[in-house]
């Protein structure tokens, strides 16, 4: 099964993208994203790169790092929503740089320049091939000690959208998440399968890191 084309995924996104936002205003307040991000901010303190979101949607998870945890790093929004990327630039104002990409390609990011990456629920719409190039993209983009966090929706097969969309994603579970992030070089740290409220699917939460290489050892 194939998910929907990137020109269809961007246009449901432009044009649900406003009161996707409005939605995020209420569902930013569960615990689960307080837990991910205080978390991160614990593992990140003494790196420099920037925490980089790689489908930042409408930025409500980088505006709640910034504003509840931590205005040290430097903050990168990526969507291939433009409407998600004009509303993710008003959220988080100047300071953070927000534009519209692929995270298939994160060619215009630097190697090892960043020191954590979120990408929440944007992974089932991709093919697995493409979601296994993407865990390799944000290894590259990731120093030694980055920190990688992912959530998707448990499960396989098509995720049924009912009469909202007909849109075609993929459901991903927790096992191939972590096989596809130990494939590309991470080390697993933390990876659940959590009920989400209101909605009729678990979701895969996965963190893991880029570990640094311990140098001076003799062999
Ligand atoms: C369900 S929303 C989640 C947004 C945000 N991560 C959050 O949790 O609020 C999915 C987002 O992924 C974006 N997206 C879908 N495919 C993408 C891709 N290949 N690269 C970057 N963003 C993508 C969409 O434009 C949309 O903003």
């Amino acid at each position: 099964m194939r998910p929907s084309s990137t020109d269809e995924v961007r246009k449901m996104y432009d044009e649900t993208a406003d009161s996707y936002a409005l939605m995020m205003d209420t569902e930013i307040r569960l615990p689960v994203y307080a837990d991910v991000l205080g978390r991160l901010r614990d593992r990140i303190t003494n790196t420099t790169g920037a925490v980089v979101d790689t489908a930042c949607g409408s930025g409500h998870m980088l505006s709640m790092y910034r504003e509840r945890y931590d205005q040290k790093h430097a903050l990168l929004g990526i969507d291939l929503s433009p409407r998600m990327v004009a509303i993710a630039e008003e959220k988080l104002g100047p300071e953070a740089r927000v534009t519209v990409g692929d995270m298939r390609d994160l060619s215009f990011v630097e190697d090892e320049s960043c020191s954590a990456v979120l990408n929440f629920f944007a992974l089932h719409h991709v093919n697995s091939v493409d979601a296994r190039l993407v865990f390799r993209e944000w290894f590259r983009i990731l120093g030694p000690g980055g920190q990688l966090v992912v959530a998707t929706w448990e499960g396989d097969g098509a995720i049924d959208y009912g009469e909202e969309s007909d849109i075609v994603a993929l459901r991903y579970s927790g096992k191939e998440m972590a096989a596809w992030a130990e494939e590309a070089g991470f080390v697993i740290t933390r990876c659940v399968v959590e009920p989400v409220e209101d909605f009729p699917m678990d979701a895969v939460y996965l963190e893991a890191v880029r570990e640094a290489l311990l140098t001076g050892q003799a062999g």
